[in-house]
């Protein structure tokens, strides 16, 4: 790949999915790229970057599916679920007790692991949450990954990774090597194509917001901008969970952290979020 090539596909992902490639990141877009210039009959990448050059569309969309990560398992992290479990969902069935509805958005949510992780805790919670209208919406930049969440079918390798062992045989049924989430778990995950480029304030407000391991392949323009839009979308006592490696300080002061969860954030009252009402923080009437 010349220099050229690699600069117009560097700065096509970062357009196109936000992906920030460093100047030596060659051989990552080589070995993604590779298999698909391959199965397109191209001999290689400036072959690609040619044809794409030229208007090919599905090619490029192509690329830049090829290009994101989608490493994600089941209770990645495992600290956020606890908290969803031990006190954010308690705390917001007595918020909206009048309403008894519930909006979880999770953005970026890969091939299902960590949309179907939330569904499986709003079904331990049992008799709590019965009667409740639960919305759990699902969005990736990716068609490929949101089929495959869609299925909700898991190898052996996939449910071992995170998932307690009386949850699998819970809410899953095995079929030859594969198991298959069951349909009422499935039924609570809606999915849906979505960019975090583009404008989402069509998705309406959520109650809680998890959006892990995606920012981190954003620069830093990019996530402060992600996190303003967030914060116009989340209800004013909502919570935003990111993933071990993320945080908004020295980014954003659209949130606050939670002082004693970590990996969660409330929208920063003193900021007046997105010009919502500014509501007293919290952090520590919601402590535990
Ligand atoms: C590493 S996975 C994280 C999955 C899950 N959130 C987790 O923490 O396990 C990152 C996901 O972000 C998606 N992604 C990358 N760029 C995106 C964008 N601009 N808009 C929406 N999703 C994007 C990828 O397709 C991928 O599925």
């Amino acid at each position: 790949m010349t220099p050229q090539d690699y600069e117009y596909l560097r700065k096509l992902l970062k357009e196109r999915s936000g992906l920030d490639l460093s100047a030596d990141k060659q051989y990552l877009v080589e070995s993604r790229l590779m298999p698909l210039a391959r199965k397109a009959g191209l001999g290689g990448i400036p072959e690609l970057a040619q044809k794409m050059k030229g208007g090919a569309a599905t090619l490029t969309s192509e690329v830049v599916e090829a290009m994101t990560t989608n490493e994600t398992f089941f209770f990645r992290d495992k600290i956020p679920f606890d908290h969803l479990k031990q006190t954010v969902l308690p705390e917001l069935i007595q918020a909206r007790a009048a309403r008894r509805s519930i909006r979880i958005w999770c953005a970026a949510s890969s091939t299902g692991q960590e949309p179907y992780s939330i569904a499986m805790c709003l079904k331990e919670m049992g008799a709590a949450l019965s009667g409740w209208r639960t919305e759990i919406v699902a969005t990736d930049l990716s068609v490929g990954v949101l089929e495959k969440s869609k299925a909700g079918m898991f190898s052996q390798f996939e449910v071992q990774r995170g998932l307690p062992i009386q949850l699998l045989v819970k809410y899953f049924t095995q079929q030859g090597e594969l198991w298959q989430l069951n349909a009422d778990i499935r039924a609570m995950v809606q999915h849906k194509q979505l960019n975090l480029l583009q404008d989402f304030s069509h998705l309406g407000k959520f109650d809680i917001i998890f959006c892990r391991n995606v920012l981190i392949y954003f620069d830093q323009g990019t996530k402060a901008s992600i996190f303003d839009r967030v914060s116009r979308i989340l209800e004013p006592d909502g919570v935003l969970a990111l993933g071990a490696a993320e945080s908004v300080v020295g980014i954003s002061d659209a949130f606050k952290p939670s002082p004693d969860r970590r990996g969660l954030y409330r929208t920063n009252p003193a900021r007046g979020a997105g010009g919502a009402p500014v509501f007293p923080f919290k952090a520590t009437a919601s402590a535990r």
